[in-house]
């Protein structure tokens, strides 16, 4: 962390003492903003904020933004709203970060219609908060804060993670491969790296406290580049899963053209790392593929999977579909539903294709109406929720690697946790084991989001 950032925690740390200064954080989007509002989190903490989970009694809120999809922004200008009936009756100190705050004409716009906004902070400068709170509250200056150029990599922010035996670690940021919809590379910026030691350091340091599984983050998490010791992705995971007292690694978001074979040796291998690997399709059929810019085609895409499933014999998938593509015909679309029903995915993420201003493929003039991008989602839908339970009557009679994660909502006697394949399952608590133990169960019952279970090893 930067000097001059720490003097300020230290003048806010003072400011606030013996008062309770209450923050809350709303996190829209992916893990990695997850991962970046535990950031933000920790340096409020140090700065002598306390949590509070319902933002609407906070006296400072901070809004962390995403803009993959376009509903987003009508969120967030309905939450800024709300904020400004809250600033009418009391003192409040409204902060806006993360990917929306790159978009300029966002910007523009939250400056324009919404004066009140006391700090406006982008993916690069989120570091500076302390010294942006500071000018907002001390000084009761409006702070912009953006900037356009890829930010360096700050080490050693402090952070709140909200788990505590699950941990994600950003390992590298930004994105280089300008998919045709994606607004990500203009608002997170090119690639760029932690080094190997950092990582391996966060790691250790988590494991000493008593974390048992790491999730490695990266937009595009295996175009990950080292240094001459450890050089890439497949390196880093093999050390990761050499430190002692981590059970499980898990990674997202990888890309296919960039599923090397050393890291499916690796995976091969290396028992702790998840059996459900998440590959992002997007669409199935070659043409558009290839009009996303996603440099595989379907049959690439499909031969990856089976080397996969032969060299990984336990290997299940997630993926990332897009309906509803510029261009995309209903032959096109049969394409996608074929290959769902090829690798038959344990978890589909579906979206209706967003424009996104500024990608290439906004500009498009043969965009598809609403009317059939919804009738495709529902397509893609009902083909998906007809494997669900099929795909969950698999596990009955099986014995399954568990990491206890919690009591489950409704009854405080029954663990969840997760299979290595990302399974959720429920089964009744034992005395001899505890949340964060890894344990032997056999699943008894397959329900359509989760599975029923029952300890048979309190030992892994
Ligand atoms: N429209 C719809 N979905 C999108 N995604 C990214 N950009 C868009 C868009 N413009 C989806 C992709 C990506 C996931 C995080 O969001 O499937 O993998
Ligand atoms: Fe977006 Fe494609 Fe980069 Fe993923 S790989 S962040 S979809 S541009």
């Amino acid at each position: 962390m930067q000097n001059h950032q720490e003097n300020y925690i230290k003048i806010m740390k003072e400011k606030n003492k013996n008062k309770l200064v209450t923050y809350s954080i709303l996190t829209m989007g992916c893990q990695l903003n997850e991962n970046d509002s535990e950031k933000i989190a920790g340096m409020l903490e140090n700065m002598g904020y306390s949590f509070i989970e319902d933002y609407k009694k906070a006296n400072l809120i901070i809004f962390n933004t995403c803009c993959v999809r376009e509903n987003a922004e009508e969120r967030l200008l309905g939450k800024i709203g709300e904020i400004k009936k809250i600033k009418e009756r009391r003192n409040v100190i409204l902060a806006i970060g993360g990917c929306m705050m790159q978009e300029k004409n966002m910007v523009d716009k939250i400056k324009k219609s919404y004066p009140f906004v006391d700090v406006i902070f982008g993916t690069h400068t989120m570091q500076n908060l302390p010294e942006n709170i500071y000018k907002a509250t001390v000084k009761q200056e409006k702070v912009k804060d953006i900037m356009d150029i890829d930010g360096e990599i700050y080490e050693g922010l402090p952070i709140k993670r909200n788990d505590q035996f699950k941990a994600s670690v950003t390992i590298m940021y930004g994105c280089n491969n300008y998919c045709t919809y994606c607004i990500v590379p203009y608002v997170r910026g090119r690639e760029r790296s932690r080094k190997p030691e950092k990582i391996l350091e966060e790691i250790k340091q988590l494991a000493q406290e008593g974390y048992k599984e790491i999730t490695l983050l990266g937009q595009n998490v295996n175009s990950y580049q080292g240094d001459n010791n450890i050089r890439n992705f497949a390196d880093l995971l093999e050390e990761v899963c050499k430190v002692d007292g981590i059970e499980r690694v898990k990674f997202i978001s990888p890309h296919p053209k960039d599923f090397t074979d050393d890291v499916i040796e690796t995976i091969a291998k290396n028992k702790k790392i998840c059996r459900m690997i998440h590959l992002p399709l997007q669409a199935g059929n070659t043409k558009v593929l290839q009009e996303m810019n996603r440099k595989y085609t379907k049959e690439q895409y499909l031969a990856l999977v089976q080397k996969m499933k032969t060299k990984i014999p336990d290997i299940v998938f997630s993926t990332d579909i897009i309906v509803g593509f510029p261009g995309e015909t209903d032959e096109e679309f049969e394409d996608t539903l074929d290959v769902v029903r090829k690798v038959n995915f344990e978890q589909v993420f579906m979206f209706i294709y967003s424009i996104r201003e500024g990608t290439v493929a906004a500009g498009r003039e043969d965009q598809i109406p609403e009317k059939i991008k919804h009738e495709r989602f529902n397509q893609l839908k009902e083909l998906y929720n007809n494997s669900v339970d099929k795909n969950n009557e698999k596990y009955i009679g099986t014995v399954q690697n568990i990491l206890i994660e919690g009591y489950s909502k409704n009854n405080k006697t029954t663990f969840t946790g997760r299979t290595d394949t990302n399974k959720v399952i429920i089964f009744e608590e034992s005395e001899e084991c505890r949340i964060g133990d890894m344990v032997k169960v056999k699943i008894t019952e397959a329900h359509k989001w989760y599975l029923k279970g029952e300890i048979i090893d309190t030992k892994k």
